[in-house]
């Protein structure tokens, strides 16, 4: 097989210091050795394979380099149990498309430790319609629980709601019987959210407080917050007493600036949410509320599709904060 070659976007460094994205052409051989060897049927793209594919170095050291830290497909060779091949298979995070080879190319090769199976009731398509984003609004709100988030406990903000955390968030916590208020730059999506289960939608100006007090008045039972920053900082000193939040995202900043009053005089818990190395346990767990009881309804309102030649421009609009829920890439 080692001599087949397959599509794939390549991210190049020129002589100059840009990166120019291509489709073209790679072999099996390029892909490094590893338990399964996947043909992918989806992919989706984040945050950071729109850093990857742009030349951030945090996040991919070696270029020439294919990102894509999502892939959804079938083991076509498997050196390790359980998986054998004709299994349908998830793969996320971990150092896929960050400095190993991602799944915007039509074959990835990974350790076997790093892929779950595909959860009954969903197909590969709806897989990667969640993906990273889906895994971490999900982690998210079963980290508030396990705090002791309850619905009862009042409502639950959403950062940077039209974005593909965001919008998973908005979605799982209204599945979860949570009233949510998302906040958003894009008020002329209001009805996306709506149609999510966002009960109310606010600008993202009225959650962004400049006033340098320490405190605001509680209005959060909890946050999920995708965007940091200033924005997250408000998050903490607008939520209430013994209310908790949940850090997962850098789009505005990855800084952060709070006092500890917050913590100290409302009890206020600040939880850290990673989706790339979480444990097996920990993703089987949020891949079965996923497929279950969290399944949002119709996917396809928040769920975009299109190919590897029409990436870049999605990526340079992700950049530019302009897309709107999740981008499944289709490699049929
Ligand atoms: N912790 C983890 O494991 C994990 C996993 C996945 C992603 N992430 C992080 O989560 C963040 C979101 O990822 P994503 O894939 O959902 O990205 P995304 O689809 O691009 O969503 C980001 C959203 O943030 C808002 N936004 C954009 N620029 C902003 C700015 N300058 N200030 C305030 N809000 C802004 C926009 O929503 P509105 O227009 O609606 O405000 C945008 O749609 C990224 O930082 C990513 O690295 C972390």
């Amino acid at each position: 097989m080692s001599a087949q070659t397959f599509k794939a976007m390549i991210v190049h460094e020129t002589a100059d210091g840009r990166f120019i994205q291509e489709i073209a052409r790679k072999s099996l051989g390029d892909l490094p050795h590893g338990d399964l060897l996947i043909s992918v049927k989806y992919s989706s793209l984040n945050y950071k394979d729109a850093l990857s594919a742009t030349g951030h170095k945090g996040v991919t050291k070696r270029y020439p380099h294919t990102p894509g830290i999502d892939a959804a497909g079938v083991v076509i060779e498997s050196a390790s149990r359980p998986f054998t091949a004709g299994d349908e298979v998830i793969v996320t995070g971990f150092d896929l498309g960050m400095n190993t080879p991602g799944g915007f190319g039509e074959y990835i090769r990974v350790p076997a430790s790093w892929a779950v199976r595909l959860p009954q009731g969903m197909t590969l398509r709806e897989g990667m319609a969640y993906g990273t984003a889906g895994l971490t609004a999900a982690l998210s709100v079963s980290k508030m629980e396990k705090s002791g988030l309850k619905p009862d406990r009042g409502d639950i903000l959403v950062t940077g709601a039209t974005g593909g955390v965001g919008s998973l968030a908005v979605g799982i916590l209204a599945k979860a019987g949570y009233r949510v208020v998302a906040a958003t730059g894009k008020l002329s999506e209001k009805e996306f959210l709506f149609k999510l289960g966002a009960n109310e939608v606010v600008s993202r100006d009225s959650v962004n407080d400049t006033s340098g007090k320490p405190l605001s008045k509680g209005l959060w039972a909890g946050a999920v917050d995708t965007v940091g920053g200033n924005i997250l900082a408000t998050a903490i000193k607008s939520t209430k007493y013994g209310g908790v939040v949940a850090c997962c995202g850098l789009v505005a900043s990855s800084e952060l600036s709070t006092t500890i009053f917050p913590f100290i005089l409302r009890g206020v818990s600040l939880l850290g949410i990673d989706s790339a190395e979480c444990s097996m346990d920990t993703r089987l767990e949020m891949w079965n509320k996923i497929s279950h009881e969290w399944k949002i309804e119709d996917i396809d309102v928040v769920a975009s599709e299109c190919s590897l030649e029409d990436l870049s421009g999605k990526i340079e609009a992700m950049l530019l904060g302009k897309l709107k829920g999740r981008v499944v890439v289709n490699l049929n």
